[in-house]
C-alpha cells in the first residue's frame, strides 16, 4: 500500500508500510502486534462508558449518525431483501455500548448480537440494551454479547443478513483487517451485506497514537476491500457533523456482484455511438 500519511504528532511516512514496520513490526514479530492491540484496547478501557465516551467527547454527532445511517439502510433492506416480512439479524462490529444497536439496529432488526472487546463498554451495552431499559417489542433483541477483538472473531456461518461496521475497522492492522472480512462473509446469508461507516483521510492515512487507530482514505480502503474480494455495492457520504472531524462515509459491501431484488441486473448505461431514435 503506497500512501503517504502522518501521525497525530504530525510525523510523516513516506507510505504505510513504512508505518507499519514500525507499528506492528514485521511478519513474525508477533509481541509488536500485540502491543498495538494491547495499547489499542488499553485506551478504551480508560474511556467512560457512555455515548459521549464512544464518541471521543463528540456524542453531540449521534443523531445526525443515526439519521443518517437510518435513511440510508432502510432503502438498502427494501433493494435487497423487498419489503416481505424477513426475520432479519445483524451483527454490530466493535459495538462499544451499544449505541448503534440501540438506536438504529434494533428498530430495523429482529435479533442482533454485539461483538466488542472492552468488557465494561459491553456490560453498558448488555444494561442498555435490556428489554427494560430498550422500548423495543419482543420480536427485536439484542441476543449474543461476545467479548473479543474483531481480529480474533469469526462469525457463525450464514446467521447475518446485515454486518455492520462503525468506527473500529482502524483498529485492525491491514493484514487483519483483510482476514476479519475474509472470515466474516460466511457469517452472511445469501445476499446480505456489510455496511461500513468510518472516517476517512483526505490523502493516505493518519495514525492517532493515543488510540493506536489508524484513519484510512478512501483509496486506501478500496485497495482492501479489493484485497477481501468485496465489491462495493453503494456508497453515502454523511453530512452533517462540524467541519473540524474527518469526512465520515459509508460503505456497502457484497460478495457477489449486486443484483436486484427482482434478480434482473442493473441497467448498464451504454457510452457507445448510438442512432437517435425519433
Ligand atoms: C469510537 S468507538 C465506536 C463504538 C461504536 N461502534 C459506536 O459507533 O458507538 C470504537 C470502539 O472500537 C472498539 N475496539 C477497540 N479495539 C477493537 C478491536 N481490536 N476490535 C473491535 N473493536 C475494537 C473500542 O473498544 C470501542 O468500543
Amino acid at each position: 500500500m503506497e500512501a503517504v500519511g502522518s501521525d497525530s504528532d504530525g510525523r510523516e511516512f513516506k507510505n504505510a508500510n513504512e508505518m507499519w514496520k514500525e507499528e506492528i513490526g514485521e511478519e513474525g514479530e508477533a509481541d509488536k502486534k500485540q502491543e498495538w492491540y494491547r495499547k489499542g484496547v488499553g485506551y478504551w478501557e480508560n474511556v467512560e462508558a457512555s455515548v459521549d465516551g464512544v464518541l471521543g467527547g463528540y456524542g453531540l454527532v449521534n443523531e445526525a449518525d443515526v439519521r443518517s445511517s437510518e435513511a440510508f439502510l432502510k432503502t438498502l433492506l427494501v433493494e435487497r431483501f423487498g419489503s416481505a416480512g424477513r426475520h432479519l439479524v445483524a451483527l454490530d462490529c466493535g459495538s462499544g455500548i451499544g449505541r448503534v444497536t440501540k438506536n438504529l439496529l434494533l428498530r430495523y432488526f429482529n435479533e442482533v448480537d454485539l461483538v466488542e472487546p472492552v468488557s465494561h463498554f459491553l456490560e453498558a451495552a448488555r444494561e442498555n440494551l435490556a428489554p427494560e431499559n430498550c422500548m423495543i417489542s419482543d420480536t427485536h433483541k439484542a441476543v449474543n454479547f461476545y467479548c473479543v477483538p474483531l481480529q480474533e472473531f469469526s462469525p457463525e456461518v450464514g446467521r447475518y443478513d446485515v454486518i455492520w461496521v462503525q468506527w473500529c475497522i482502524g483498529q485492525l492492522a491491514d493484514d487483519d483487517f483483510i482476514s476479519f472480512f475474509k472470515r466474516a462473509k460466511a457469517g452472511l446469508k445469501p445476499n446480505g451485506f456489510f455496511v461500513v461507516k468510518e472516517n476517512i483521510a483526505k490523502n493516505g492515512f493518519v495514525l492517532d497514537k493515543d488510540d493506536r487507530s489508524i484513519t484510512r482514505s478512501d483509496l486506501y480502503f478500496k485497495e482492501l476491500f479489493n484485497q477481501c474480494g468485496l465489491h462495493i455495492w453503494k456508497i453515502k457520504d454523511q453530512k452533517g457533523f462540524p467541519k473540524e472531524l474527518f469526512g465520515v462515509k459509508m460503505y456497502v459491501l457484497t460478495i457477489d456482484l449486486p443484483k436486484r431484488v427482482d434478480g434482473s441486473r442493473k441497467k448498464m448505461k451504454s457510452y457507445k455511438p448510438a442512432v437517435i431514435k425519433s
